[in-house]
């Protein structure tokens, strides 16, 4: 049986790979912020350093997919930008899956990324530039460790709850539900393929 670590799997994308991992035979351990009817989940804060211990406790592991994120203040530019807030998103998005790879060696590391990390979006430069950073962590832990698979992935548009807080009052029943993205990463992550950026 292969395990898995998915942060922020309750909802979204991270719990549609959950549960498709869950079919296909795996042992899946998930986390979140807030108390949730899933299988496997252990409570706590990704940028909580003794929650990310507690994770790492519960391997070993295969798979580590970096999927937790937050969006930061809503839409802000970067001149007004709260620099505690710019701080939080760099430590939930950028320094929590760099940490959580340096505590599990999984094979197969999946650091959940954005097409805001390479397209300048007005108002997106701190989820943007956390995803950036994340990327290129990603690209240098290949080169360091040519021995594990670590890919960038960006799913792309989805319907979700992030999302509709990027289009708050927006009717984005148009973008394509998680579980569609499932099987593209599940492939990417079984295929083999050399560490890279994929989308
Ligand atoms: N949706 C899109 O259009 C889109 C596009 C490109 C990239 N992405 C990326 O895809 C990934 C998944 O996003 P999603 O849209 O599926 O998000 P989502 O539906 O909002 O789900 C986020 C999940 O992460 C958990 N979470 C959030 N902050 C956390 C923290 N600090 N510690 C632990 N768990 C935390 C949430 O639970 P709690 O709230 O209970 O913590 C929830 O389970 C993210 O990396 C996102 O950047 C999404």
């Amino acid at each position: 049986m292969k395990s898995a670590l998915i942060t922020g799997g309750t909802r979204g994308l991270g719990r549609a790979l959950a549960d498709e991992l869950r079919r296909r035979g795996w042992r899946v351990v998930v986390d979140a912020r807030h108390e949730a009817d899933v299988p496997g989940l252990v409570v706590g804060d990704v940028a909580d350093p003794g929650h990310r211990e507690a994770l790492a406790a519960a391997g070993p592991f295969d798979l580590l997919v970096n999927n937790a994120s937050v969006l930061g203040p809503g839409l802000s530019s970067l001149e007004k930008y709260p620099l505690d807030e710019f701080r939080h998103v760099y430590e939930v998005n950028t320094v929590a899956p760099l940490a959580l790879i340096q505590l599990i060696p999984a094979d197969v590391v999946v650091n959940v990324s954005s097409d805001a990390a390479v397209e300048a979006y007005e108002g997106w430069g701190g989820y943007g530039s956390a995803k950036a950073a994340l990327d290129h962590l990603t690209a240098v832990l290949a080169v360091e460790h040519p021995d594990r698979k670590l890919y960038s992935f960006d799913p792309g548009d989805m319907n979700t709850d992030l999302h509709q807080q990027a289009f708050p009052g927006e009717d984005i029943s148009d973008r394509p539900e998680p579980e569609s993205v499932v099987p593209r990463l599940i492939e990417l992550i079984e295929s083999g393929r050399p560490s890279g950026r994929y989308t």
